[in-house]
């Protein structure tokens, strides 16, 4: 009551832009009449999959909210069902606060994008933003202002699932990517209606999990943690990401969630974050498994290292009252957290209106619009990246007989990949849907399933959840390739839609074998034997192994996951109404036993020469070579790019000055293409031993055929700038090559010397 009065009042009624000071007053009353049972209450965020209409006020979320013991609630789906809980919190709770209502929509609400991995592949921060704020106009119009995105953790094992969720290997492409997500997102003005509040996470280095399994120990330099996998989170709250979840990791022996390192001196007084941190699902009570306390000792544990709020374990809700008694946290650390979390609600503009992000008109008319999933197919045929197009067997004419086979040929629920929590996935387009659009009259089409996903059908159980099935054909492995190798022989060409289902990456999906299923193999070999040009249309969360299929198949498309409008999205690319120009943000290995594998990594004191074979006494393998299948940034088109050698504005320049490096694209075949100039620095001499090559900067550029276009980057001291071993961020002067190529294998490099 007394916050509606005073909201009534007009004396404390938040606007846009609104003074700190403001704000502070406000939650300054608000938290005036708390009790300490309703401050615990904002921390806690329970689960809250178990709501339907009509029954939020009889389930036992329900009672917690109207006590007061619900801070927000996540991953609920409807509007009129968020809108219930809402009523329920600001008519029923003794004070009347709003609740958050946060979600993974991390690729999109139902308009689903492609997975991030594949967002970042476009190397197009418009777009990757342009996808941020279309998937905010959908969710804030079905009631949630919270998200649980962008995934920020740089990871180069390709057996961890999660690799599908995030930005790739590299920091400075991953911290571009995290900031366009932030910026969509959260947009300039928090409290919009269609704008929500973004959450970076898992802090910090979950990407680097041992063994690539999901959840496993990671054990770190500081120097590259501070170097390598710091940098996108720290883009994000640079960006003004408005929370960070912890990870499930332990760090130097302590699980981030409980880490104080981490969480305050790192994240709090380094970075001067603002906002408030949340827990990864039950991370505070999985701290008891990590073996340093019961839930009494890690929920003190988590909240004295600074984090704010729980997710789903209770921990906080059952123990911090004891623990406060018993003088193990202070009310003083009670009430920052519980401040944070308020502050937060208060950006959203909930106080001011708690129903601002359910109106029911809203969404109807901004969910899954034509125009969204138009877009949604322009951003997703920029995502794919062409390995290998033997003879320009790509793209293909529009006319003939095309077999189209394989087990992700005809299925829609598989097309938006992993987390895609809120699509209705019998709505996505297959690919076969899409050739059947895009082809036109004069192009026949024929169809068969060719294999299951793999052999094992409990594997494929196990890769096909949340409502992802590939529906098992339960006929013999040999009845389904022999129907496949008869429509092959009456066409001219085959497309092989193959790979990876969707959940075969994404949470708890990591593999030790990154190759496509046995089954799906043979019937690609089955397939080649016919002697008819096969395409591989791939699908994959992550970095796969091709080795094989390099060497055997003309032509491979890489698809990731294209999200709701891949069948359509392919069908551009495959016809060649779109030119691809995705690029790999992550090294595809050989072999999984390359891993991990990246391109910037260090020289060593025993380096191969780049692209060399086996040496005795070399840092290399007496199998294989080191080299990638296909290097970080590669990606082919239908057209040709050539390169002049950069040309530099001084070669000698001294401190503080700014120079520019430029270089010549010519488009030397025959159709308009873009291509995304990459430019890389070696720092040839440090006081701690450099990178072979880092990503400094990058454009996209289109070109007509025959076009020449010169593209030139500023290069200043801050380029050159990285963690020395006292953790000390400055540049040194010295030489430094730089490197400027369409990826980060096939380059053109000149170098400089930089004095003081
Ligand atoms: C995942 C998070 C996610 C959370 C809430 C966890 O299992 O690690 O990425 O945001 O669940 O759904």
């Amino acid at each position: 009551m007394l916050l509606c009065s005073l909201l009534l009042s007009g004396a404390l009624i938040p606007k846009e832009g609104m003074a700190q000071s403001q704000m502070d007053r406000f939650i300054d009353s608000l938290m005036a009449r708390m009790t300490l049972d309703e401050k615990i209450g904002q921390l806690n965020l329970p689960v809250s999959g178990d709501i339907v209409t009509g029954q939020a006020g009889s389930s036992d979320i329900g009672r917690k909210v109207r006590e007061g013991k619900v801070g927000g609630l996540f991953n609920i789906k409807g509007v009129e069902k968020i809108r219930a809980i809402q009523e329920i919190a600001v008519k029923e709770s003794r004070l009347h606060i709003p609740l958050l209502f946060g979600m993974d929509v991390i690729h999109g609400y139902q308009t689903v994008f492609p997975i991030p991995l594949g967002l970042t592949a476009t190397w197009d921060m418009a777009l990757v933003e342009r996808s941020a704020r279309i998937a905010a106009i959908e969710a804030t119009a079905q009631g949630i202002n919270w998200n649980f995105s962008p995934m920020a953790d740089i990871a180069r094992d390709p057996r961890w699932g999660r690799v599908s969720e995030g930005c790739g290997e590299d920091p400075f492409l991953g911290s571009a990517v995290t900031r366009a997500m932030v910026r969509g997102y959260q947009g300039k003005d928090l409290s919009k209606a269609n704008t929500m509040m973004a959450t970076v996470k898992h802090f910090a280095l979950y990407g680097a999990s041992e063994a690539g399994r999901d959840y496993n120990t990671t054990d770190m330099s500081r120097i590259r943690m501070y170097n390598e996998y710091f940098p996108t989170y720290k883009a994000a709250v640079d960006e003004g990401v408005g929370c960070v979840m912890s990870s499930f990791n332990e760090i130097d022996g302590i699980p981030a969630t409980g880490n104080r390192w981490l969480l305050t001196d790192v994240l709090r007084r380094q970075w001067k974050f603002k906002g408030f941190v949340v827990s990864d699902y039950t991370s505070i009570n999985e701290m008891i498994d990590h073996g340093i306390g019961d839930l009494q000792q890690v929920s003190a544990r988590a909240l004295n290292a600074g984090l704010d709020m729980d997710m789903v374990g209770e921990g906080f809700l059952t123990t911090l009252k004891k623990s406060l008694k018993e003088k193990k946290v202070t009310e003083a650390r009670i009430h920052e957290a519980c401040r944070s979390i308020l502050q937060a609600k208060y950006k959203l503009g909930l106080f001011e209106d708690p129903f601002r992000y359910c109106d029911l008109q809203r969404a109807q008319t901004e969910v899954f619009t034509s125009a969204h999933r138009k877009e949604a197919r322009d951003i997703a045929a920029q995502s794919f990246v062409l390995l290998k197009n033997q003879g320009n067997l790509l793209p293909l004419k529009r006319k003939g007989t095309i077999a189209l086979v394989g087990p992700l040929a005809d299925n829609r629920e598989n097309m938006t990949g992993t987390w895609s929590v809120a699509a209705e996935h019998a709505r996505s387009v297959s690919i076969l849907d899409g050739l059947k659009q895009v082809a036109g009259g004069d192009v026949r089409l024929l169809t068969a399933r060719g294999s299951n996903l793999d052999y094992d059908s409990l594997f494929e159980d196990r890769a096909g959840m949340f409502g992802k099935s590939l529906r098992r054909d339960p006929r013999s492995a040999e009845l389904l390739v022999r129907e496949a190798v008869d429509i092959a022989n009456q066409a001219d060409v085959v497309v092989a839609a193959l790979g990876e289902s969707a959940e075969m990456s994404g949470e708890a999906s990591s593999r030790t074998d990154i190759g496509i299923p046995q089954a799906q193999r043979d019937l690609l070999k089955a397939l080649l034997q016919t002697g008819k040009p096969v395409i591989l249309l791939l699908f994959a969360g992550r970095p796969m192994t091709l080795t094989w299929e390099q060497e055997h198949v003309p032509a491979i498309l890489n698809l990731w996951f294209g999200g709701s409008e891949t069948g359509l999205a392919a069908a551009d690319v495959l016809f060649g109404d779109v030119n691809p120009s995705g690029k790999l943000p992550s090294t595809f290995p050989r072999h999984v036993g390359q891993i991990p594998i990246y391109y910037n990594h260090k020289n060593t004191g025993r380096p191969l020469p780049e692209g060399g074979w086996f040496q005795k006494f070399k840092g290399n393998y007496l199998d294989i070579p080191n080299d990638p299948l296909y290097p970080f940034g590669f990606g082919l088109s239908y057209t040709n790019f050539e390169y002049t050698a950069p040309l530099v504005s001084n070669t000698s320049p001294k401190g503080l000055t700014k120079i520019s490096v430029s270089t010549t694209v010519t488009n030397t075949g025959t159709v308009t293409g873009k291509e995304v100039v990459q430019l890389y620095i070696r720092d040839r001499v440090g006081s701690v031993t450099r990178p072979v090559k880092e990503l400094k900067s990058f454009k996209k550029i289109s070109l007509e055929p025959g076009e020449k276009k010169t593209v030139s980057f500023d290069i200043t001291t801050d380029d050159l700038k990285f963690y020395d071993n006292n953790l000390r961020y400055d540049w040194e002067p010295g030489t430094f090559e730089i490197m400027i190529g369409g990826n980060s294998r096939d380059i053109k490099s000149i170098s400089i010397e930089w004095k003081r």
